[in-house]
């Protein structure tokens, strides 16, 4: 017996993990901590009963994007839905990146955007940020330098919190003629989007999600907000039916309860600025944050501090592979950030 050959350096790459462990407190995914309202469940199920699953679901998802486009105010012919912004972004790797494209990302960043490119046999080209990490005039440039085919621009930055400007996404968007992405997963929490910008650079294509702000993580909905020609490439990239037409009914109820979910907003938001303002007490540097988590820099060495969280039943993100020494915490409920208020003090004294 022969075992198969998996193509080179694949082996080399970990599957991507983050640990999911039941805890008091899970702060390592920047979920929305509160669940949607009974009244959406009820509506859930109500729809669930009345799908037809014995039949392939629409495959254009004409429903949701049209909800979507009116959501965002963006044309539908436009707008793009999938089973979470991972897949959008899969999707726009396999249309635009591929063999002898180059990938530009600027580290450090959401660290899907370089592995999904290495997956989509792109040529990553990654272009480092110092602190604060804004990308630059001076950044553009040298992205552009470097003749990409897809640009990520990551705003708010996961990890490290801070928006970056719309000025030089246009800057990117006008200097050539690659796909700029920029992944809005967290902009309803904080920073200025890109959106606008499609009408008039149809090689910008924003990237959204119902993971964060939508408190529906668990129903992965994504979206896109592009030019019709982006969308058009992407429905030729798609599986057919990629989109459950589970997923759709969750998206369009989603869509019709949005005001619970942003209701929810300023109470994750006020966790967040109650961090920061309490972890320089600790002599922990916090970077200030437009999403709804907080990247910090305990005193102590981070693999440690994150252990001793874990003891006390708080499950904080480990980033020190992307930031040196840097852990990443999420905006959760009052108590939950209690917890981990508590618990840091204790494992730093
Ligand atoms: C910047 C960024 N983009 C995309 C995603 C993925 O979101 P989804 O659940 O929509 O695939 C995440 C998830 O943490 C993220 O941080």
């Amino acid at each position: 017996m022969t075992p198969a050959v998996p193509r080179r350096g694949l082996r080399d790459l970990e599957p991507y993990q983050a640990p999911q462990l039941e805890v008091a407190a899970r702060l390592n995914t920047n979920e929305c901590p509160y669940p949607l309202p009974e009244s959406f469940r009820g509506e859930l199920g109500d729809a669930v009963r009345a799908l037809e699953l014995h039949r392939y679901p629409d495959r254009e998802a004409q429903e949701l994007r049209e909800a979507l486009a009116k959501h965002a105010g963006h044309p539908v012919e436009g707008t793009w839905a999938a089973n979470g912004s991972n897949e959008v972004i899969e999707q726009l790797l396999l249309a635009y990146g591929g063999p002898g494209r180059r990938v530009v990302v600027f580290q450090p960043t959401y660290v899907l955007h370089e592995r999904l490119a290495w997956v989509t046999h792109g040529d990553l080209f990654p272009l480092s940020l110092d602190e604060p990490w804004s990308i630059s005039t001076h950044d553009a440039a040298r992205a552009l330098a470097a003749q990409p085919a897809v640009v990520f621009v990551c705003s708010p930055n996961n990890p490290t919190g801070n928006a970056q400007p719309v000025e030089v996404v246009e800057e990117l968007a006008a200097g050539g003629d690659s796909l700029v992405v920029v992944d809005e997963a967290y902009i309803e929490f904080g920073g200025r989007s890109a959106a606008g910008l499609v009408a008039g650079y149809p090689n910008v294509a924003v990237v959204r999600t119902f993971s964060k702000a939508f408190a529906l993580a668990g129903a992965r909905i994504g979206y896109c907000l592009a030019s019709p020609e982006v969308v058009d490439d992407l429905r030729r990239v798609r599986l057919p039916y990629h989109l459950s037409a589970l997923t759709q009914a969750a998206g369009l109820i989603a869509l019709r309860h949005k005001e619970d979910a942003l209701a929810i907003l300023d109470a994750v938001r006020q966790e967040r600025d109650r961090i920061l303002g309490e972890l320089p007490a600790l002599e922990v540097r916090a970077f200030p944050s437009d999403a709804n988590f907080v990247l910090f820099r305990p005193p102590k060495p981070a693999r440690e501090v994150w252990r001793g969280l874990l003891d006390r039943g708080v499950l904080v993100r480990d980033m020190t592979s992307v930031v040196p020494d840097c852990l990443r915490v999420t905006a959760g409920t009052p108590e939950e950030v209690g917890r981990f208020l508590s618990a840091l003090k204790e494992v730093l004294a």
